[in-house]
């Protein structure tokens, strides 16, 4: 139905039924989608040429902004916390006190480090921040098709805007929940605002949002993309659903997290950097090939 789920990157437990989701989604027509999407080694990138690409924390954290004693701190918590944050031989609930620690940690650090919110699109240009291949095509279809799109994110809200921005595709139709800074009136750090969003309480800080949902309770099909077990809670505040079809990126650790990944997403991509199935989904779902899509632009450009 869609030769991007025959890629080498791509496995789905249950093939049959992701073809019947797919189906019941293009019946009930693209305005009743939504897409909601995680940020950080979702729709950006996880690695390029071997070397890791930055996380929104991570942007700021390798920045000028930050002093070399911070960094050292910083550089510690991401070795003590990240391996438990990805390990497959500990559950959620063992995990969950753990990970606010370290985004409780973090935030302190980078609270004390004074920083200034005029330099933050600075430290983004600066860094080796890379949204996946093929996020023009996403942003700008979803825009020109007005499907809404959903970033839920427990990184920096400040810092993933200004990478979207810098992309040119902060388009009207994108929606952030994440972690907001909140600066003081010279526009200096003092903390982060409202419930920390960490990577397992996504559901939480999708209860916490009742009147986005209210607002799109039409949009009852819903393309769910993340990277990270907790990243599938993000649509537990839609309401009246009809269907829905999760992405998962398996970026690190494939072997051992391989099994818990296709027991909880429709789809599993592999170590694949691209957006390219969830791209030929999206086109399938407004009806469109994503090999015609590039016949057009080809003869057009
Ligand atoms: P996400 O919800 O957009 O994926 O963002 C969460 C990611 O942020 C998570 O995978 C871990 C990462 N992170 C850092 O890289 N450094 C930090 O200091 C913290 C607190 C999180
Ligand atoms: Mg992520």
């Amino acid at each position: 139905m869609i030769p991007e789920l025959s890629n080498p990157s791509v496995l789905m437990r249950d093939p049959q039924r992701v073809q019947e989701i797919l189906e019941s989604m293009v019946k009930a027509g693209s305005n009743t989608l939504q897409v909601i999407s995680d940020f950080d080694m979702t729709l950006t990138r996880f690695a390029h040429n071997g070397k890791r690409c930055p996380t929104c924390h991570s942007i700021l954290d390798n920045s000028k902004l930050i002093s070399e004693d911070c960094k050292e701190k910083l550089a510690g918590l991401l070795n003590t916390y990240y391996p438990i944050e990805i390990d497959s031989s500990r559950t959620v609930e063992e995990k969950l006190p753990l990970m606010v620690e370290w985004w409780t940690k973090a935030h302190e650090l980078l609270v004390a480090q004074k920083i200034r919110k005029d330099l933050l699109s600075v430290a983004v240009r600066e860094s080796g921040a890379m949204l996946r291949e093929g996020y023009q095509l996403f942003f700008d279809h979803l825009h020109k098709h007005s499907i809404p799109l959903l970033i839920f994110s427990a990184g920096i809200g400040d810092i993933l805007e200004e990478v979207i921005h810098q992309a040119g595709v902060f388009h009207p139709n994108v929606k952030v929940f994440s972690n907001y800074m909140d600066f003081d009136e010279s526009g200096v750090l003092k903390a982060f605002k409202g419930e920390l969003i960490h990577v397992y309480n996504k559901r939480e800080g999708a209860l916490l949002n009742p009147g986005h949902f209210q607002e799109l309770r039409t949009r009852r099909n819903v393309l769910l993309m993340g990277d990270s077990i907790g990243d599938l809670t993000m649509a537990d505040g839609v309401q009246d659903m009809e269907n829905i079809l999760k992405i998962g990126f398996l970026n690190d650790k494939v072997e051992e997290r391989k099994q818990p990944y296709l027991n909880s997403y429709d789809i599993v991509l592999i170590k694949d950097e691209t957006l390219e199935v969830p791209n030929a989904i999206l086109l399938y779902l407004t009806g469109i090939h994503l090999c015609w899509y590039r016949c057009c632009l080809s003869v057009c450009t």
